[in-house]
């Protein structure tokens, strides 16, 4: 990635909020949400890391970073590069791998042919998680200088920066990424219980390792190994999240009490809106809700929190809002990339929905405004036909659906010839002409997701504005959930 967390920035809340009704744009436009889940997946396999199967369906990437761990004796071969540069950071890698869990868990029923595609995608997560995890009381945090990385503009196949692995441990504890790997690993075991059993219990087996050791050794990671991380991806805020989010999937995945207890003793850490790589809160309140909305002894504080979450995002809430919206009605909050706010809120709001749909419950936003599951879905697929077209400039921000979509992505691989093409090696610098060039980029990443639009709805699609242009894998993977549940309206 390559601006940094900007959620720290304080940006003046843009302008007064007007939702688009219905009508103004594209109205009553119908997308073939089968294909945009089918390419949502797909996308994934343009950012493996590693030896690529003979069933690579992405056919212009090609194998790379094949010695990865070399330096610290590992085998560490494998993973996700994180976004439009080559490296590997284990904090967002782990949330995406856990967003794409929780997507098959609640919506996989739906996917199809495409649950496969799904499976796969999680595993090429979790294969590496598990060898990042490999050695007791120690954890990968990172494979790759990220500056030297970020100082090329080169494919990954090609990459002679250093691949430098970035490890925690008990005396440079990282609680942040060690966690969140936990939550990744208990969340996909539950993914895989019933098609490779084995598979599963060694997941849950590691992620209580992991999760002991977050728990046990506790500190940030940015502390321990700042040069790999920061500022691309340091733990802004804290790794207090990330403990309870680890027990609450562990509780999940278990039903141990003793998660559970650690999740109820823990809950004071607990905010209401925040909810990316890097902030859980959001999510833990709506993941928990699920097994106490029907018990009113239990349900303080997790579902009034999941509650007000609801009405800090829903425009007709006479509540405070967590996010603005664009004329065209685009969800946003500060920062780039701001795609990944509306992916992962849609999600958060289509599984509260159908926890709320099991209980029989509406939201009492106050002023006489009732959100009813209803009302989450139809707000939900505003947000989902505004990414796949539905908005001003009738723009997919999905690379290769529909008509019009982004051309010039900044993306290292997506922007330079495929080796295939262009078998020679492209050095560091020599792939900057590619990237000033005019050309569009060579090779289509389908199915990524970029930043998106700005504010006003505008678009430059320019490879030099990075929160725009640039995909990431943790936009992408709450996507996934939220297109299977829609798939089936498209007939
Ligand atoms: C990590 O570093 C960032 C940037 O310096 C800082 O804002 C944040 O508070 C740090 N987080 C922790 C948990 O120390």
């Amino acid at each position: 990635m390559c601006s940094i967390n900007i959620s720290l920035l304080i940006l003046a809340a843009a302008g007064i909020s007007v939702m688009a009704t219905a009508g103004t744009t594209a109205a009553s436009s119908r997308f073939d949400y089968a294909d945009a889940l089918s390419k949502s997946i797909l996308f994934f396999e343009g950012q493996r890391s590693g030896r690529l199967p003979p069933s690579q369906r992405m056919t212009w990437r090609k194998s790379s970073a094949l010695r990865d761990g070399f330096d610290v004796h590992r085998d560490l071969v494998g993973g996700y590069y994180d976004a439009g540069d080559n490296v590997k950071f284990n904090f967002p890698m782990a949330f995406t791998t856990t967003m794409l869990s929780w997507s098959v868990i609640e919506f996989g029923q739906l996917m199809g042919p495409e649950l496969q595609h799904a499976l796969e995608a999680i595993r090429w997560g979790t294969d590496y998680l598990l060898k990042a995890t490999r050695v007791p009381d120690s954890v990968v945090g990172a494979v790759g200088d990220p500056n030297a990385d970020h100082n090329c503009w080169q494919r990954p196949e090609d990459m002679d920066t250093p691949r430098t692995s970035y490890v925690v441990n008990k005396q440079k504890p990282g609680s942040e990424v060690s966690a969140e790997i936990a939550a990744a690993l208990a969340a996909s075991s539950m993914v895989f219980r019933h098609s490779d059993r084995a598979y599963a219990a060694l997941l849950l087996r590691r992620a209580m390792q992991v999760f002991e050791f977050a728990d046990k050794y506790r500190g940030s990671y940015n502390d321990s190994i700042a040069a790999g991380v920061c500022p691309f991806y340091c733990d802004f805020n804290g790794y207090m999240d990330e403990l309870i989010w680890g027990a609450s999937w562990l509780y999940k995945a278990t039903k141990a009490p003793s998660y559970w207890n650690y999740v109820k003793n823990n809950i004071n850490y607990l905010d209401i809106t925040e909810f990316g790589w890097d902030a859980k809160h959001a999510g833990i309140n709506i993941l928990v809700s699920q097994w106490v909305m029907k018990d009113p002894h239990n349900s303080n504080p997790f579902v009034p929190k999941a509650d007000q979450f609801i009405c800090s995002i829903l425009p007709e809430s006479p509540a405070p809002k967590s996010v603005s919206y664009s004329r065209g009605g685009l969800l946003f909050k500060p920062g780039g990339s701001n795609l990944q706010h509306a992916t992962s809120i849609s999600f958060l709001l289509l599984v509260y929905g159908r926890y709320m749909k099991l209980a029989n419950k509406v939201v009492d936003c106050g002023n006489n405004v009732h959100v009813t599951p209803a009302r989450i879905v139809s707000f939900t697929r505003g947000q989902v036909d505004y990414i796949l077209g539905s908005n001003p400039l009738g723009m997919s921000y999905m690379v290769g659906f529909g008509q019009k979509f982004p051309k010039n992505v900044h993306h290292r691989g997506s922007v330079l010839p495929s080796v295939a093409k262009h078998p020679q090696h492209i050095d560091c610098h020599v792939g900057y002409s590619y990237f000033n060039g005019h050309d569009p980029n060579q090779n289509v990443l389908t199915g990524a997701i970029v930043g998106g639009p700005a504010e006003d709805d505008t678009f430059k699609d320019s490879r030099f504005d990075a929160p725009q242009s640039e995909p990431t894998t943790y936009i992408n993977a709450p996507f996934v959930g939220v297109l299977a549940f829609f798939k089936p309206l498209h007939h």
